[in-house]
Formats: structure tokens, sequence, C-alpha cells
């Protein structure tokens, strides 16, 4: 009978083990289907996304594009058909061929275009 306790209060301390260690607190916005943030502001291309793309992309995504960019992001349509089409979001998540091509913007800037294109490309 108290070899059964101990068994059993064993089998317990495993099981904590276990959850604890597949807690898995980390993670990339492309992780998360919500974009990350559970209660997304309203967000629009004009406030929100084109200064973005403005400071990051322009200098080769301009119109026209330079430094053998393939197409401008001036408008929202570009920056629409882009994330359609040309794997936008990917390509400023990626960490092999990211964009812009010196280094991937800051977290909060890639949250704030996925939250957006989550949202429907609002203008
Ligand atoms: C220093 C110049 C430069 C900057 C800055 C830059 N890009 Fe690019 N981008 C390129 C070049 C050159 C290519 C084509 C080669 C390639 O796909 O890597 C490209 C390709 C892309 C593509 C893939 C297009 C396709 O059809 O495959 C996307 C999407 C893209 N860029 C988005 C962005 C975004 C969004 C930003 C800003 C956050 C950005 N880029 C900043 C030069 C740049």
């Amino acid at each position: 009978m108290k070899n059964i306790g101990h068994l059993l209060m064993l089998l317990c301390m495993i099981v904590c083990i276990g959850c604890s260690k597949s807690d898995n607190s980390e993670g990339t916005p492309m992780d998360d289907p919500d974009g990350g943030d559970p209660n997304p502001t309203a967000l629009s291309y004009q406030n929100n996304i084109r200064p973005i793309i403005q400071s990051n992309c322009i200098a080769c995504h301009g119109n026209p594009p330079t430094n053998n960019a393939p197409m401008s992001l001036t408008t929202l349509s570009q920056v629409q058909s882009a994330v359609e089409t040309r794997g936008l979001l990917s390509r400023i998540n990626s960490t092999t061929n990211p964009m812009p091509p010196d280094g991937l913007m800051p977290m909060s800037a890639r949250q704030l275009i996925a939250d957006w294109v989550d949202q429907g490309f609002p203008e």
C-alpha cells in the first residue's frame, strides 16, 4: 500500500514536468493564425503601412523600381498584389532570403503589416 502511494506521487511529478516542458511561449507572428495580437486596433494603409514601406522598401521598390527590384511598392494595390502574388509576408519574415535584403525590420513593424493583411488591406 505504501509503495503504491509513492508510485502515484512519482507519476504525478513526471506528468507535471512533462507539462512545463511542452509550454512554448515563444513564436513568430507567422505561427499564430490570428496574427499574434488578440485584439488588434484598426489599421490603415495611409497611417500605418505606407510609412513603413516608405522607410524600408522604397529605396529599391520605388516608382520606377531601382537596384534590380522587380516591382514598385508605392501604392496600396501594388503592396496588396505583392502580398497576394509575390510572397511579401514570407519575405519580410525570412531569415534566409529577407526583405529588406540587409536585414529584417523590427518585429513590431512586421506584425503591423501581418495584422493589416488580416484586416483585409484597409485603406
Ligand atoms: C536594397 C534594395 C531593396 C530593398 C530596400 C527592398 N527590396 Fe525587395 N527586392 C529587391 C530585389 C533586388 C528583389 C529581387 C530579387 C529577390 O527576389 O531577392 C526584391 C524582391 C522582393 C520581393 C519578391 C518579388 C518577386 O516577385 O519574387 C518582395 C515581395 C519584396 N522584394 C518586398 C520588399 C519589401 C516589402 C521591402 C521593404 C520591407 C523590400 N522588398 C525592400 C530589393 C530590395
